[in-house]
């Protein structure tokens, strides 16, 4: 059985921030979700958590995961301890703060058949890593920063923070380790020195590509994995076939899918699970989030969560769509619109100036500028339905829980209480009164004064 215990215990005290440094986001995307996807696509069959600091804020985030406390966090080896009932088979152990780790990196380690096996990295600036040191090739121990004279300073390749180990090693190395350095803390990396004097076999793979390697421990780091990892997604999305105007204002999460023949324009940021297809226009200055959008639409600086759009359709300029929201073909949203958990049917239009929450509307209808459906009564939330081909006059307050039936026709300014049935016209409005010369009158009061 292939295992992944991820450790995320620490406090993240160099971030400086009231924030678990493992929630810290790059494109959207909290770094511990990064390091546990990446564990689920390299196949791990289970994955085990390890959190101290902050748990509780942690564990929303944690789906599908096995979760162990680490009650205080006396250093790395003490966190994978506090997994112990976790630890049989073959174990990935990897750090929460590094979420560039590819999947492919870690096939390699679960593939590895040494009973530790250390991925380690040569980095041109290597402070702050532990340090490997070899003897004639074979690795010997690993000494952290804290701990390293200048001749040990000045060695290039590092441990990444990931290792296999088979369970027995990892248990007997466990059993071993003390506390005995700079920091007081028992440290995880000890564990090769205690398994290459015991015979264990230990061996390293070097990353090829260091950048992946690297962790956050600082907030200028986490702004250099950002960007790093908006070049790799938006590099890897321009070779496919889609065009980034400008890359450099353009940012696009991980599990974003966007078909070749997308357009994004700039200012534009693309999150969560969503998706766009071919022949669409992104931006400028929107934001996308968990939405899914049709061919050849275009959504123009709007912001959009949780939101199904169709084909065809024209979203903003200054739209907002949020959860719920399902916009079938040929649809037109407009500027100052907003719609929330609404059904739009195809061809609706809803050009200026609308609230659109909690409503139906069927095919062809019109929604003129400023309509509003009052779907809150302050208890509680209320449907509109309003049907085919229908009209709804500008300035109109639709009350619900209201019907408007197919072909209605709403006059402008109304104030709609009640279902108005099928072809007919409601009016909800005082009638107009002109009083003829009023305002001569009225001068003629004030010139006698
Ligand atoms: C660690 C490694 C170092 C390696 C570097 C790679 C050790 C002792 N050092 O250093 O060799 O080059 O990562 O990035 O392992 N954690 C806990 N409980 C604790 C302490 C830490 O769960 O008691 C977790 C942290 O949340 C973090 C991870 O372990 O996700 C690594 O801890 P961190 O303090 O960042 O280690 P580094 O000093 O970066
Ligand atoms: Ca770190």
């Amino acid at each position: 059985m292939n295992k992944a215990l991820i450790l995320a215990g620490g406090l993240g005290k160099r971030m400086n921030s009231p924030k678990p440094k493992v929630l810290h986001e790059v494109l959207g995307k909290p770094l511990i979700n990064w390091v546990i996807d990446a564990a689920k696509l390299a196949g791990a069959d289970e994955i085990g958590v390890v959190v101290g600091h902050s748990a509780e804020d942690i564990y929303p985030f944690l789906k599908d995961v096995k979760i162990f406390v680490q009650k205080e966090q006396l250093g790395t080896a003490d966190a994978v301890k506090s997994a112990l009932p976790f630890l049989d088979g073959r174990i990935l152990v990897l750090y929460g703060d590094m979420p560039l780790i590819p999947a492919s990196t870690l096939r390699k380690l679960f593939d590895s058949d040494a009973d530790l096996t250390i991925l380690t990295a040569s980095l041109p600036n290597p402070f702050g890593y532990g340090r490997v040191l070899r003897k004639g090739g074979k690795i010997e121990k690993i000494v952290e920063e804290a701990d390293a004279t200048d001749e040990i300073k000045a060695i290039k390749e590092v441990n990444s923070g990931v290792y296999a180990f088979n369970s027995k090693a990892l248990l007997y190395a466990l059993e071993r380790i003390k506390n005995d350095n700079k920091k007081g803390e028992y440290y995880l990396t000890d564990s090769i020195e205690i398994l290459t004097k015991s015979d264990f076999k230990v061996e390293t793979i070097e990353t090829p590509d260091p950048g992946t390697v690297v962790g956050v421990n600082t907030q200028r780091e986490l702004s250099v994995l950002i960007r790093r990892a908006r070049e790799t997604i938006n590099f890897a999305l321009m070779d496919s076939g889609v065009t980034i105007e400008d890359p450099d204002t353009t940012f696009i999460g991980p599990d974003a899918k966007i078909e070749p023949g997308v357009i994004v324009k700039p200012f534009t940021f693309i999150y969560g699970k969503t998706e766009i297809l071919s022949g669409s226009t992104i931006g400028p200055y929107t934001t996308i989030l968990d939405c899914k959008i049709g061919s050849k639409s275009a959504v123009i600086s709007s912001d959009c969560n949780g939101a199904v759009v169709g084909e065809n359709c024209s979203i903003g300029p200054f739209s907002r769509l949020r959860p719920g929201t399902i916009i079938e073909n040929n649809v037109k949203v407009g500027n100052y619109v907003e719609v929330k958990n609404s059904h739009l049917f195809s061809n609706v239009k809803a050009q200026h100036l609308t609230y659109l929450g909690d409503a139906t509307i069927g095919e062809n209808t019109n929604i003129g500028a400023g309509t509003i459906t009052c779907n809150y009564d302050g208890v509680k939330k209320n449907q509109t339905f309003i049907g085919k081909n229908a009209f709804i006059g500008s300035n109109t307050a639709l009350v619900a829980p209201v019907k408007i039936g197919d072909n209605a026709f709403v006059g402008a300014g109304s104030t709609i209480t009640e279902d108005v049935p099928p072809n007919a016209l409601a009016l909800g409005r005082s009638r107009q009164v002109n009083k003829e010369d009023w305002v001569l009158k009225k001068r003629r009061e004030s010139d006698e004064k």
